[in-house]
């Protein structure tokens, strides 16, 4: 069944619409358009399409460095100003064409159909694109929202079980963070394993509809959005920390468990709090299980003295305090200045320890800092 709702940005609205077959129709619909898409996809795009540009789907292809070669890739396929492209993939595509659409001849318009369940149910919307400057990862970005938003439940069926995993991580954070109500009709969509399209798709909508409000009412990252970074400053760590060992989708669940943990440490937590963090626990733990007992195990043990490094260095955090996104009192969540000392750095340290030790996945202790304060 085809569902759809709009969004409201600085630019314009924009339609979301999620069914099967959208790929088929949107290409019979519109032969001028431009299609640039991940090089793994290809093989799924129907016949006739005469324009196209296909991308390996890779970090290093959405660095600022490697933009001249997409975007002369555009010119050689005669894209002008009157041009829309069609970009079909994950997050890695949608920020390569967020940002070349931007400012192609000063911007062109550009519809989006993601194919990850990450991008299904989360990056889809927002309209924001973020781009790799030399190794340093999304250092540079900026908003250009898509005409339109085509999510082809279709795509879920050749994602692996990490991906969804992943994928239905951000779902419920986004689930979680926009309060009690929306978190609990979450875990109703998604109880009883929710693995098929069907099930994928109402996840999908509910995921975007939630977000949708941190996006009209906070556009540009201010003050409400900050809350969809819950699991992310520290998921952000491991996935540096262990040279992107790990998926995004994963650490960001790895990430939600550590700030749970942190907000239990600081008793932060009412009983009705604990009890709501123990059912998002629960479910992300039930979806670590369905990636495979040997998931973490079989992995090198994490450095947590480098995980603690990326955590330090990250861009969100102030000269003296550490900001995290954390659930306080009945389990909303919050956006705290913790203060940026030795002491406070091993205890994240510990939370990690500790949530490592549930996951099964073996660490290395961080050592304490010499001459630390
Ligand atoms: N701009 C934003 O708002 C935003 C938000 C979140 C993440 N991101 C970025 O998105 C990227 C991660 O995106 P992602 O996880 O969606 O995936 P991705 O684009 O990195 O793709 C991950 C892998 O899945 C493959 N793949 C894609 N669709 C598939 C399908 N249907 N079946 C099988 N394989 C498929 C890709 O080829 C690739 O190997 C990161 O670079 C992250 O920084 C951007
Ligand atoms: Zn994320």
């Amino acid at each position: 069944m085809r569902e759809s709702f709009e969004v409201t940005s600085s630019t314009g609205r924009y339609c979301v619409t999620s069914g099967i077959g959208l790929l088929a129709d949107v290409i019979a619909e519109n032969p001028g358009m431009v299609v640039v898409i991940d090089a793994r996809l290809e093989k799924y795009l129907p016949a006739g399409v005469s324009r196209k540009m296909s991308i390996d789907a890779i970090e290093a292809n959405k660095s600022l460095e490697h933009m001249p070669e997409t975007i002369i890739g555009l010119r050689q396929q005669g894209v002008d100003r009157t041009s829309h492209l069609l970009a079909i993939g994950g997050g890695v595509i949608q920020d390569i064409v967020t940002f070349c659409a931007s400012i192609y001849m000063r911007g062109i318009p550009w519809t989006y159909m993601p194919t990850t369940l990450l991008g299904m149910a989360d990056s889809c919307i927002g309209g924001k694109s973020s781009v790799n400057v030399q190794g340093f990862k999304n250092l540079v970005g900026n908003f250009h929202p898509p005409s339109a938003v085509l999510i082809d439940m279709e795509f879920v069926g050749s994602l692996d079980p990490e991906q969804v995993v992943g994928g239905l991580f951000e779902a419920v954070k986004i689930c979680y963070a926009r309060g009690n109500e929306e978190f609990q009709e979450f875990l109703l969509d998604a109880s009883g394993g929710a693995l098929a399209a069907p099930d994928l798709q109402r996840v999908v909508m509910r995921a975007l509809r939630a977000k949708k409000w941190f996006i009209e009412i906070d556009e540009f990252d201010q003050k409400e959005r900050l809350l969809l970074n819950f699991g992310h400053t520290f998921g952000h760590a491991l996935e540096a920390g262990t040279s992107f060992g790990i998926s995004h989708g994963i650490a960001v669940g790895i990430g939600m468990l550590v700030a749970q943990k942190y907000a239990g440490r600081k008793k932060w937590l009412s009983a009705i709090g604990e009890e709501r963090s123990a059912q998002l626990r629960m479910y992300i733990h039930g979806l670590l299980a369905r990636c495979g007992p040997e998931f973490f195990s079989s992995r090198s043990p994490v450095d947590l003295n480098l995980v603690l490094a990326k955590f330090d260095n990250d861009k969100k955090h102030r000269r003296d305090f550490y900001r995290v996104v954390a659930p306080r009192g009945d389990g909303a969540l919050e956006l705290l200045s913790e203060p940026r000392n030795e002491a406070v750095r091993l205890e994240i340290a510990a939370e990690y320890e500790s949530v490592l030790g549930d996951i099964g996945w073996r660490y290395h202790r961080a050592a304490p800092r010499k001459n630390a304060a």
